[in-house]
C-alpha cells in the first residue's frame, strides 16, 4: 500500500512548496489531477508520529483518526489525508489539527487543485474529405470548424489561422466544451493551417491542434479544344486546355467510350494543358475525340469536357464541264463536311499534277468551294482534272472531266443550250425552294395546328349550310373557288361563333351583308 502510495504520488504536482508559519502551522497547496492518489500532508517537519489527527474541509470536519484507512479517504499514521482516487469536487482548502507527543497541537492548511486537461483536443471541419493528413475543401462552399477539448475545470479555447497571405491568431475565442466558426463562400485565400488551442485556465496547460486546409477549385468553363496541322498532313495535333484549376487537373484525350474506339485513351497526363499528335492508324469516320478534365472539384454529375467529331474529307462539284475554245472556264468544288478542316488542291491529267497557280491557272477560294479558273482555254486543256481533298483521316478525290468544243462551230448552239439549262435550272432551284420551305413549315410544330384548320375547312364546305347558303341567296353571283375560301375564311375568324355564324348565314340581314361584299377581295382581306 505504502509502495502504492509513493508511485502515484509521482504524478502528484507539488506546486508550491510549504510555507510555515511558526512551528505550529503549514501551507501547502497542491494539484492533482482526477484518478490521481493525493496525499495531502500535515505535520512535516520531524518525524514525529502524531496521537491524533483531525482533517476539516471548507471549515466542515471531514476525517478524524488515524490507522489503516478503508475508504476513499483516509487519515495515514503520519497524520496525512490520502484521496486514493481523486474526484472533482475535491478541490478545496483543508486543514488540519494533529495532537503531538507533549500535548502539542499542530495545524496544517492544503490547498488542493483538481485540474484535468486539456484533453480531447480536436479540430474537425465540415464538410471536407481528408487526404493524405491534409482537409480538403470546394471554392464556395460553406466551411464549418469545430474545435472542441475537455478541461476541468475551466478552459479557453481559441482557433486560429495562419496562410501564406494573412493570418489570424484569433478567428474566434472561448470558453466552453466547443467553439464553432463558419466560413461561407470559401475561397483560396483561406487555404492555410487552422490550430484549435485549449488552455486551462487552472494548470495553464495548452493543448493545440492543427488541420492543413486546402481549398480546391476548377473553372467554370469548359476546356478548350484545338487542332493545329502538322507537316505531314496524315498527321494532327490535338491540343487541350484547362487553366485555372486547383490543384493542377488529370487531362485526357479519348475516345468517347460509346463509339467504335472502345474507349481508347491517347494521352492521358496531369496538366494544364495536353497535346497529341495522332495519325490515320487511329483516326476513323464518326470518332468522337474528346478531352475530359478529371478533377475532384468537378461537382458530380457535371461533365465538363470538349470534343471534335472527325469527318473525312468530302469533296462535291459538278463532273462534267463543257468550255469553248479561246474562253475562260472555272471548275468549282466544294469541300464543307470536312473535320478537321481538309487541304484541299486541284490536280491534273491521270498522273495527277499539281496545277501550280499562274497565268494559265487562277485558283480562287469562296468559303468552302475551291474554284480553278482554267484560262483561254485550248483543246490541250481537254481531260480529266481531280478536286484532291485530304485531312488526317482521309484523302478523297473529286474527278471532273473537261470538254473543250472549238468556238466557230458551237458557240451559238452552246450558249442557247446553256441558257435553256439556266432558266430551267433556275426555275427548278426556286420551285424546290418553295416547295421545300413550305414543307418544312407544315412539319414543323404547327403541323398539328395547320391539320385542325383544314379540318375546319372541310366540314364547313361539305356541310349542309352551304348548301341553305346558296338556295337562299339567289342574288349571289355564281360561287367561285375563290368565294369559297371568302366563305371559309369568314367562318373560321370567329371560330367561337361557328354555330352562330352558320344559323345567321340564312337571315336576311346576313345576306345583304354578304351581298354587299360580293367582291372576293374585299372579303379575303376581311
Ligand atoms: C492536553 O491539553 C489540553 C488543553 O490544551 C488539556 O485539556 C488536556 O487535559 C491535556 N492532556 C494531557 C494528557 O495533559
Ligand atoms: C502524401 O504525403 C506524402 C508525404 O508528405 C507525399 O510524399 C505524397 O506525395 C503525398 N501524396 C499525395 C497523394 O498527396
Ligand atoms: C463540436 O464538437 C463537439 C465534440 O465533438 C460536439 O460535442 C459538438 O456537438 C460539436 N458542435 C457542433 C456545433 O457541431
Ligand atoms: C481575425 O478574425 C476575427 C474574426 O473573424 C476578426 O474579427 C479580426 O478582425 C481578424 N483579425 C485580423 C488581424 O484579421
Ligand atoms: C501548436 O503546436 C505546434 C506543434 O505541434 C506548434 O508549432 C505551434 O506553435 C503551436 N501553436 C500554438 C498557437 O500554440
Ligand atoms: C496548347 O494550347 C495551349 C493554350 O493555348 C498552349 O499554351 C500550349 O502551348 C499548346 N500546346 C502545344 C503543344 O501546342
Ligand atoms: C501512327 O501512330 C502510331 C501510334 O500512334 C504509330 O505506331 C505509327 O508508327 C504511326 N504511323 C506513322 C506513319 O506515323
Ligand atoms: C479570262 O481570264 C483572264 C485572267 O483572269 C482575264 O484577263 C480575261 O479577261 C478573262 N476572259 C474572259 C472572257 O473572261
Ligand atoms: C490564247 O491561246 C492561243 C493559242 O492557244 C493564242 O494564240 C492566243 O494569243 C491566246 N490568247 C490570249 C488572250 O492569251
Amino acid at each position: 500500500m505504502e509502495m502504492f502510495a509513493a508511485a502515484a504520488l509521482l504524478h502528484l504536482c507539488l506546486c508550491a512548496t510549504a510555507e510555515t508559519f511558526g512551528e505550529d502551522f503549514s501551507e501547502t497547496a497542491l494539484t492533482a489531477a482526477p484518478g490521481d492518489v493525493s496525499l495531502l500532508p500535515c505535520y512535516t517537519a520531524g518525524n514525529v508520529t502524531p496521537a491524533f489527527t483531525v482533517w476539516m474541509k471548507d471549515g466542515r470536519e471531514l476525517l478524524r483518526g488515524w490507522g489503516p484507512p478503508p475508504g476513499r479517504l483516509a487519515v495515514m499514521h503520519d497524520g496525512s489525508l490520502i484521496i486514493r482516487a481523486v474526484a472533482p469536487g475535491d478541490e478545496g482548502q483543508y486543514t488540519c489539527s494533529s495532537t503531538l507527543p507533549g500535548n502539542f497541537t499542530f495545524h496544517g492548511r492544503v490547498l488542493l487543485q483538481v485540474t484535468a486537461g486539456p484533453e480531447n483536443v480536436f479540430l474537425s471541419v465540415s464538410p471536407a474529405t481528408t487526404s493524405n493528413g491534409t482537409v480538403v475543401v470546394y471554392r464556395g462552399s460553406a466551411v464549418t470548424f469545430n474545435c472542441s477539448g475537455t478541461s476541468y475545470p475551466s478552459q479557453q479555447l481559441t482557433l486560429a489561422f495562419r496562410g501564406s497571405s494573412s493570418s489570424n491568431d484569433s478567428l474566434v475565442s472561448g470558453s466552453g466544451d466547443w467553439l464553432v466558426f463558419t466560413i461561407e463562400d470559401i475561397q483560396p485565400s483561406a487555404q492555410g493551417v487552422y490550430s484549435c488551442r485549449a488552455h486551462n485556465d487552472v494548470s495553464h496547460e495548452t493543448v493545440n491542434r492543427s488541420v492543413e486546409l486546402l481549398v480546391y477549385y476548377v473553372p467554370d468553363r469548359h476546356p478548350e479544344c484545338m487542332w493545329s496541322p502538322t507537316p505531314d498532313p496524315s498527321q494532327i495535333q490535338f491540343n487541350c486546355s484547362w487553366f485555372g484549376a486547383y490543384p493542377t487537373p488529370t487531362l485526357s484525350w479519348e475516345d468517347d467510350p460509346a463509339d467504335q474506339g472502345e474507349g481508347r485513351v491517347y494521352a492521358k497526363e496531369v496538366t494544364d494543358s495536353l497535346s497529341v499528335t495522332l495519325n490515320r492508324s487511329v483516326l476513323f469516320d464518326g470518332q468522337m475525340l474528346r478531352c475530359s478534365p478529371r478533377h475532384q472539384a468537378i461537382a458530380p454529375g457535371k461533365e465538363t469536357s470538349c470534343w471534335f467529331a472527325l469527318k473525312p474529307p468530302y469533296p462535291e462539284g459538278e463532273p462534267l464541264a463543257t468550255a469553248v475554245e479561246a474562253t475562260n472556264v472555272t471548275l468549282t468544288c466544294t469541300e464543307a463536311v470536312s473535320i478537321p478542316p481538309a487541304f484541299t488542291t486541284w490536280r491534273k491529267g491521270l498522273k495527277q499534277d499539281v496545277i501550280v497557280p499562274g497565268s494559265k491557272y487562277v485558283l480562287s477560294e469562296d468559303g468552302p468551294v475551291c474554284k480553278l479558273t482554267i484560262v483561254n482555254i485550248s483543246k490541250d486543256d481537254e481531260g480529266v482534272y481531280f478536286c484532291r481533298s485530304e485531312n488526317p483521316l482521309a484523302v478523297r478525290d473529286l474527278e471532273v472531266y473537261l470538254t473543250v468544243k472549238a468556238s466557230s462551230e458551237y458557240t451559238g448552239a452552246i450558249i442557247g443550250v446553256f441558257i435553256a439549262v439556266l432558266i430551267v435550272g433556275s426555275a427548278a432551284i426556286i420551285a424546290k425552294t418553295v416547295y421545300s420551305s413550305r414543307h418544312r413549315i407544315c412539319l414543323g410544330t404547327d403541323f398539328r395546328r395547320v391539320e385542325e384548320d383544314r379540318g375546319d375547312v372541310l366540314s364547313l364546305v361539305e356541310s349542309d349550310d352551304e348548301q341553305i347558303f346558296q338556295d337562299a341567296v339567289p342574288q349571289l353571283p355564281p360561287l367561285s373557288n375563290s368565294f369559297h375560301t371568302t366563305l371559309v375564311q369568314i367562318h373560321r375568324i370567329p371560330s367561337s361563333d361557328h354555330d352562330d355564324a352558320e344559323t345567321t348565314a340564312a337571315s336576311p340581314e346576313q345576306q345583304e351583308d354578304t351581298a354587299e361584299a360580293e367582291e372576293p377581295v374585299d372579303l379575303v382581306t376581311f
